[in-house]
């Protein structure tokens, strides 16, 4: 008997839904983007993502379900992101699925959003198990998670300050590129010079495999400036090349070293920067040579999207763990 998860998530600027099988086979996976909305902000802005999620949410769920091919009334559960997030955009997703889940007498199961970020790895290798070391690294976090087994997580280095992917959107937006600024940054860095600048790269000496990437944005902001002064001509893929093999060496290194501390061979790489085409090559490159095997999912499931929220859903459902009608977003939701 096949299991049906219908996943949703909305915690920042993708409404999403998806239908999994048995945790493992996307039946169908929607994701309606509201990049454009946000672009001529320069980010998301957190007020137009929730009323764009409230007229998107149900058509979108609709479509999911159409798409698998299958009536609510067969799906066994209902998985929703109930936290980390935007509050106002995570409420929309929840709501609908608190009221789906309620109506349709369905169970109802709240998934972490990190957790769903580290999940889309199983969809991608449908034989992948735990244990394994993930690299999460997207527009809100950067954690280095050791992954014990399904839903059992030790984080073993976070950022300080910035997260990854706010630190390419800064410095996309300050070269002028624009939003999202991680896919611009990647493509003009295709073109540029990584050793053309020399920016910092920082590590703790004090145990942890933290990360802090303020003080890179800061160097980058600092030379931009000191150009503009002087009159002197930005290179942008250089700038862009440098900056992004500044932030790729340290996640590298530090992800590396913490599947080593703890013996293990296999590196998972989740969220929007695992999209990053010099992050994948560089881990792959250098891990392998360490005899260490590495793993990333396809763009569609490296940001956001609901597959990912239903693959993780089910391993939550098959233990048995349910959600009540008084679940709650919770912007700050720590993992672990
Ligand atoms: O996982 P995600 O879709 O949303 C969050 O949970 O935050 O990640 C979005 C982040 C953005 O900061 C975006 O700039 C970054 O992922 N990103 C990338 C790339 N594609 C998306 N960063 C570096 N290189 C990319 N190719
Ligand atoms: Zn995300």
């Amino acid at each position: 008997m096949d299991t049906l998860i219908l996943g949703i998530e909305s915690s920042c600027d993708e409404t999403a839904a998806a239908v999994i099988k048995n945790g493992r086979y996307i039946m169908s996976n929607i994701i309606s983007t509201q990049v454009d909305l946000h672009k001529r902000y320069g980010g998301v802005v957190p007020e137009i993502a929730s009323r764009k999620h409230v007229e998107l949410i149900i058509p979108v769920i609709n479509q999911a379900l159409d798409e698998a091919g299958v009536l609510l009334s067969e799906i066994d559960a209902i998985g929703v992101t109930y936290g980390p997030g935007l509050v106002g955009a995570l409420l929309v997703g929840l709501t609908a699925g608190k009221a789906i889940a309620y109506t349709a007498k369905k169970p109802l199961i709240g998934v972490h959003h990190i957790e769903g970020h580290i999940a889309a790895n199983y969809l991608q290798y449908p034989d992948l198990e735990p244990p394994f070391i993930c690299l999460v690294a997207s527009g809100g976090h950067s954690h280095i998670v050791h992954v014990k087994d399904y839903g059992e997580f030790e984080i073993l280095g976070q950022t300080r300050d910035d997260a990854a992917g706010e630190a390419f959107d800064k410095i996309s937006r300050a070269v002028g590129l624009g939003y999202p600024g991680g896919p611009l940054i990647d493509k003009y860095a295709q073109k540029g010079n990584s050793r053309a600048i020399s920016f910092p790269r920082v590590y703790f000496d004090d145990g942890t495999l933290d990360f802090s990437f303020s003080g890179l944005k800061t160097a980058v902001l600092n030379y931009l400036n000191r150009l503009e002064q002087t009159g002197e001509a930005i290179n942008i893929p250089d700038v862009a090349a440098s900056f992004q093999q500044a932030v790729v060496d340290v996640l590298v290194k530090n992800t590396i070293a913490a599947a080593k501390k703890n013996n293990i061979s296999k590196i998972a790489l989740a969220g929007g920067v695992a999209a990053n085409s010099q992050l994948r090559h560089d881990m792959k490159e250098i891990a392998g040579k360490q005899g260490i095997e590495v793993m990333y999912p396809g763009l569609i499931l490296c940001t956001d999207n609901a597959a990912m929220i239903g693959c993780a859903a089910y391993y939550e459902y098959i233990k048995g763990k349910r959600a009540g009608m008084d679940l709650n977003a919770v912007p700050g939701l720590r993992l672990g």
